[in-house]
């Protein structure tokens, strides 16, 4: 009996956020097992940045970028339908935009709540349902097995509680109910499997000032395992099994990619400690 192939070849994706830090990565690592990439970000600069360092050494027309807000839904229609169009289809959405607000939750205002929910819970719901769309146009997916497949990028948050982020904790605890959400209602409906990972701490623009800050940083590392943050790369690898046909049974999940901080209760040992 053959086994499963981790092969994207003929797959078309769609990063948002894809323009650095973890979607970069993950938009590489889309890239290296066969698959087209779109990647879409606010910021032009860094739209074209990725595009280059993405496109080098690859065959033309296997990267594309796109500028687009997930906030504003103007600019998610008219980035997927660039993508649709320039690649033929898409199967893969990887939804991937965040932002953070680190702050004691009573002076948080509403506007900075609404922008957080905005960014990374309704950017991911609309995208979603223009992507889900984009596949009911398509019809069933090709028989290899992987089908049509959505990656929500969650949080240790949609779990646990980490003090003063509590919009950024609300906003990927509500990307894990939809990703739970739509696993149910579109795999049956449309073929399309719903998953997500729970990234542990990577040093990235959006947090590392607040990994740095105090020494939140020393005690993450004192309830990790492998007494060290994560680098993209080694988040990207999940995302791109998730969306091969060697998943091609798992709906629903979430996989912790943390180095063991899920998993930690106490420990005698500390990273101080041990010299
Ligand atoms: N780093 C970690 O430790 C960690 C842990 C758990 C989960 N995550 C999640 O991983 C994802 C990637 O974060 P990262 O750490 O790699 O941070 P990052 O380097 O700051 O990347 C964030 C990406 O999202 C894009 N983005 C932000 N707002 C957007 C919007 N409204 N529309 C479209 N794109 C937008 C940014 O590009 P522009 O500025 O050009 O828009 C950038 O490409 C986020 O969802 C984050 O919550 C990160």
């Amino acid at each position: 009996m053959a086994s499963l192939s981790f092969d994207l070849s003929d797959k078309c994706a769609m990063v948002t956020g894809g323009t650095s830090g973890i979607g970069l990565a993950i938009a590489g690592a889309l890239l290296d097992a066969g698959a087209k990439v779109a990647v879409g970000s606010r910021k032009p600069e860094k739209v074209a940045a990725a595009l280059e360092a993405l496109g080098e050494g690859r065959p033309e027309g296997s990267v594309l970028s796109a500028q687009l807000d997930v906030g504003d839904r103007a600019s998610v229609d008219s980035g997927f339908a660039q993508a649709a169009e320039q690649f033929g289809k898409l199967d893969i959405l990887v939804n991937c935009a965040g932002v953070n607000l680190k702050k004691p939750t009573i002076d948080v205002e509403e506007d900075e709540h609404r922008f957080v929910m905005d960014v990374n819970y309704f950017g991911p719901f609309y995208a979603s349902q223009v992507f889900a769309k984009q596949c009911i146009k398509q019809g069933a997916p090709d028989g290899d097995g992987g089908g049509y497949s959505i990656v929500n990028v969650c949080s240790v948050t949609s779990f646990l509680a980490l003090s003063e982020v509590t919009t950024y904790a609300a906003s990927k605890g509500a990307l894990l109910a939809l990703t739970r959400q739509l696993a149910v209602e579109w795999t049956r409906a449309h073929g399309i499997r719903v998953n997500a990972i729970a990234p542990g701490f990577v040093p990235a623009d959006q947090n590392r000032q607040i990994l740095k800050s105090g020494d939140r940083g020393r005690r993450i590392l004192e309830c990790t395992p492998m007494e060290r943050f994560g680098t993209p790369e080694e988040i990207a690898g999940a995302v791109a099994f998730l969306c091969s046909p060697a998943a091609r049974f798992i709906n629903g999940e979430c996989i912790n990619v943390d180095g063991g901080f899920m998993i930690h209760g106490v420990s005698d040992a500390t990273p101080n400690d041990q010299e």
